[in-house]
């Protein structure tokens, strides 16, 4: 899919479609009118006689529209000029990507950016039309799973917008807007394969191959490297798979040499099935997504690279599968992290935590301006916020402040959850120095505390993606969160 941005006159377009905004009551945006005008009131005749009143999500295809240049103009309905914020031009912008899809149109000039919404700019109007094009028109393919069915139609477009003499602001959102969907794509596709093709192997692959194509440094560490540096934690997870455990760092420094690095740490579990403590049947496949978090990170890693943003970022990935095994960590059994504290492992299926306390101990040694772990943690959480904000939790409410403002700004967002000292006294164990459970009382929240335990050491913020990174039921696949959030949140430090 071909982007790009343009000033013209909606009636000049010799497109395959033009794409312009109606609002409630008929009442037409200035691209609209420009080709009402133009057609002589054609527009409003057929919007007079019924066939469409501008609700929100609508649409209406007609063709031969007098006056104009192009084959097609695709009336999107915005619903009540009034009350037309985020939510709803998100909304038309996808309605008009999915009704463009149905057509044969091959290339399109869309108006939708043109749309004034509040508090927004034109860089976000434009971001917002390229990121959400991208996700509608985003199939899942593999030669082992689904092939790659027919190309979609439409190939190019064309994203007007209303500054005539400078283009050059919109051309820049377009240009960062196209990496955070690439970005995004990639953390799909991850996130989407199954866990017999996607393994910890297979992880450290992909990442492989990303630091080979922008020239990213890059280690894996194996099971022997993890032994040496005593991540008993993170091993002990690992022991119940065939598949070996990788420990992915990847460190990318266009920033000045003297600026502390970003320590991004995503969860890649490639598949839970709780181990042990195993989880029900029902819906278990879709522990596949328990690396949703590893492929946010390498994901974001991928976009920062293709804009060149200059900063130092640091990925670090520990991936493993969590299954049940004769050799697995059973219920009581009590492991040694690599920061040295003790832990009983009273449920292996809190296994996130395991892994992640391990990687944020390695951390240490970046001796990072911030570490930010991503990663689908507890179930807890989605019955907490539900599949639309991302939980956050941090030891620093400055660093809260800034991944809350660039999950807005992205429009990928993320809710302030606490975190006091109180709920810590649920971690205590008779046995070892902390329990990797907490009960059920507050779950999201216990397991950020556990976390909380590791990151002594630095200013440290944990996105809990359990509802954000996939989606369930008949549109089953992964969304590429928070790989939006962590961009933006990179860019504002840049
Ligand atoms: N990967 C899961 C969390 C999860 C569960 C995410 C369901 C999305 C949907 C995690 O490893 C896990 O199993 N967490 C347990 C923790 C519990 C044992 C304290 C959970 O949430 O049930
Ligand atoms: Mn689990
Ligand atoms: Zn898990």
């Amino acid at each position: 899919m071909e982007f790009s941005i343009k000033n013209g006159n909606p009636e000049k377009q010799r497109n395959a479609c033009v794409v312009v905004g109606v609002f409630d009551h008929r009442k037409l945006s200035a691209a609209a009118n420009a080709i009402d005008k133009a057609a002589n009131g054609y527009l409003t005749g057929l919007l007079r006689r019924g066939d469409m009143e501008g609700k929100l999500g609508s649409t209406l295809l007609i063709h031969n529209v007098p006056g104009t240049l192009c084959d097609r103009v695709l009336l999107v309905g915005c619903g009540k000029e009034r009350e037309f914020r985020e939510r709803e031009y998100r909304q038309v912008v996808r309605a008009s990507v999915k009704a463009l899809d149905g057509t044969g149109a091959a290339d399109a000039a869309s108006f939708i950016a043109e749309l004034p919404v509040k508090r927004r700019d034109l860089d976000w109007r434009v971001s917002q039309v390229v990121e959400i094009t991208a996700d509608e028109i985003y199939r899942f393919s593999h030669p082992n799973c689904k092939k790659a069915g027919e190309a979609p139609n439409l190939n190019k477009l064309i994203v007007n917008v209303p500054q005539r003499n400078n283009l050059a602001p919109a051309e820049v959102a377009l240009k960062r807007a196209l990496a955070v969907a690439d970005g995004v794509q990639f953390a799909r596709d991850l996130g989407n394969l199954p866990g017999n093709i996607c393994t910890p192997t297979y992880l450290a692959e992909q990442a492989q191959q990303l630091a080979n194509t922008y020239g990213v440094k890059i280690e894996v560490l194996e099971r022997a490297d993890m032994e040496v540096l005593g991540m008993g934690s993170l091993l002990s997870v690992a022991r119940g798979s065939r598949q070996p455990p990788k420990f992915i760092v990847m460190q990318y420094s266009k920033g000045k040499s003297n600026q502390k690095p970003v320590v991004l740490i995503g969860k890649g579990i490639t598949f839970d099935a709780g181990g042990i403590s195993i989880k029900p049947a029902a819906e278990m496949d879709e522990m596949k997504f328990d690396m949703c978090g590893a492929a946010s990170v390498l994901g974001t890693m991928k976009a920062v690279a293709r804009m060149e943003l200059p900063i130092n970022l640091v990925v670090i990935v520990p991936t493993c599968e969590n299954l049940p095994d004769g050799d697995a960590n059973k219920p009581g059994d009590v492991v040694t992290s690599m920061s040295g504290q003790t832990i009983e492992v009273l449920n292996t299926d809190a296994e996130g935590r395991l892994i992640l306390c391990d990687a944020m101990t390695y951390a240490e040694r970046f001796e990072p301006d911030v570490v930010v772990d991503i990663a689908t943690l507890t179930g807890a959480c989605v019955i907490a916020l539900g599949h639309h904000a991302s939980g956050l939790f941090s030891n620093d409410d400055s660093l809260a402040r800034d991944l809350l403002a660039a999950g807005e700004a992205a429009w990928d967002r993320a809710w302030h959850m606490p975190m006091w000292e109180d709920y810590q006294e649920q971690l205590k164990s008779n046995f070892a120095d902390m329990a990797n459970i907490g009960g059920r009382a507050g779950g999201s929240i216990t397991a950020a505390c556990f976390l909380s335990r590791y990151a002594k050491k630095f200013d440290w913020g944990h996105l809990d993606i359990a509802g954000t990174a996939w989606k369930s039921g008949k549109e089953k696949g992964s969304t590429g969160r928070p790989v939006p959030l962590l961009t933006q949140f990179l860019i504002s430090r840049a």
